[in-house]
Order: C-alpha cells, then structure tokens, then sequence
C-alpha cells in the first residue's frame, strides 16, 4: 500500500520518537523533560507531528516532523520545528506551520512570531515564503554553537490556500505519497 503523510496531534506516547527526532534535528535538542512539559504541563502548548499513514489509513506510522506552537491569546509562537532529514524538500515543514497558524486563526489569534538561527537558511526560506518578515535580532541567543537569533513576526495572519496542501492537515481526507 502507498505510505502518505498527515498531521495529527502528538501524544505522551510519542515522546521517545519526538525526543529521537529532535536530537538528530538540532546541535542544542530540546531534552526529553522540556518535551514532556509542553505535552503535558503547559496549558497555551499545541504539539503536531507528520506521521506516516497508509493510504486511507489511520495516521499510525512513524513521525517524520513536529511542531510545537503556543497560541498565547492573540499570538501564536512557533516554538520547535523538526523534519527528518530524509523527508526534507515535500512540504512537511510547510504543512506543519500552515495548520498552526490556521489553529491559531481559529482562537481568534491575530500575529505569529518566532525566533530562528541567523544561519538557517532553509527555516528562514520557509518562513518568508509564508510571509514573514524579520523584526529584530537577538545577538548570542543561542549556544552551541553561539549564534544571533532572528525575529520574525507575521500580523496579521494571512495563510493563503496553497500555503500547506502537500500534506494532508489534521480530520482532512487528502493526502500525498511519501516517496
Ligand atoms: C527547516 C525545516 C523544518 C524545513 O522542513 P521541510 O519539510 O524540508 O520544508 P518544506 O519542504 O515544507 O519547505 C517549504 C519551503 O521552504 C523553503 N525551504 C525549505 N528547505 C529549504 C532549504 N534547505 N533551502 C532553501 N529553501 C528551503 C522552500 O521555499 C520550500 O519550498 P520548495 O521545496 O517548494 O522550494 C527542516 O529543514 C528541518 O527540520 N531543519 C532542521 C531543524 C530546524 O532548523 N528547524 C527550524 C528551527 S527554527
């Protein structure tokens, strides 16, 4: 059966893959407490993965991204953004940032921010094709290695229809192959 990709909302009992994921996705991971408190102490915390499904299928293969994103009233933060080396380019990444800002559209939210490192060519690609633009940068914010952090700020949310849909978003029928 032909593999697809959907976004559905992460469980407890995704931990040890998100924890997986994040160490090979970033030089300063957030630690398996710092996971567990999103998922399960924060009350503003939202947390997505891309799982692998069969077609027409329950999303119950393995995760291959994951986003954690805080609506906090009027704003959404994109906290910790992480696709699987292997499944770049498809447009997990994008999917994954489009059903948060339509999550946060949905409570009313009406600007989303997040921080990203200066060097990171392929987040800040994605954020700016998604319309955001930077506002300020934090110099050293980051450690290992110690680097400037970005801002960047979108107001209002504008997320246009084509923005997310290579990726089948959370309870929606259509999805694409992922391989
Ligand atoms: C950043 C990251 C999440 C992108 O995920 P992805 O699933 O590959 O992104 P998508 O396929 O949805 O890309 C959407 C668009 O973003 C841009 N983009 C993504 N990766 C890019 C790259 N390496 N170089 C240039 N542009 C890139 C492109 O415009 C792309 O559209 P296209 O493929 O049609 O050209 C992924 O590279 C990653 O996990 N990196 C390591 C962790 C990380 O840096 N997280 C972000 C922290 S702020």
């Amino acid at each position: 059966m032909e593999n697809a990709i959907q976004i559905v909302p992460a469980a407890l009992t995704d931990l040890p893959d998100l924890l997986r994921l994040e160490e090979a996705c970033f030089s300063a991971p957030w630690t398996r407490k710092m996971l567990e408190a999103e998922l399960t102490g924060n009350q503003f915390a939202h947390f997505l993965v891309a799982r692998e499904a069969a077609k027409n299928a329950p999303a119950d293969g393995a995760i291959v991204g994951s986003l954690c994103f805080w609506i906090v009233f009027e704003e959404v933060r994109l906290m910790n953004l992480a696709v699987a080396e292997q499944m770049r380019r498809r447009g997990i990444g994008a999917a994954l940032v489009d059903a948060a800002l339509r999550a946060g559209m949905t409570q009313a939210a009406t600007r989303a921010v997040l921080e990203v490192r200066a060097s990171n060519q392929a987040a800040l690609a994605l954020y700016r094709r998604f319309g955001f633009t930077q506002v300020s940068v934090r110099p050293a914010y980051y450690s290992n290695p110690v680097e400037d952090a970005v801002l960047m700020e979108m107001e209002p949310i504008v997320v246009s229809s084509g923005s997310g849909r290579r990726v089948a978003p959370v309870n929606e029928g259509g999805s694409v192959p992922a391989h």
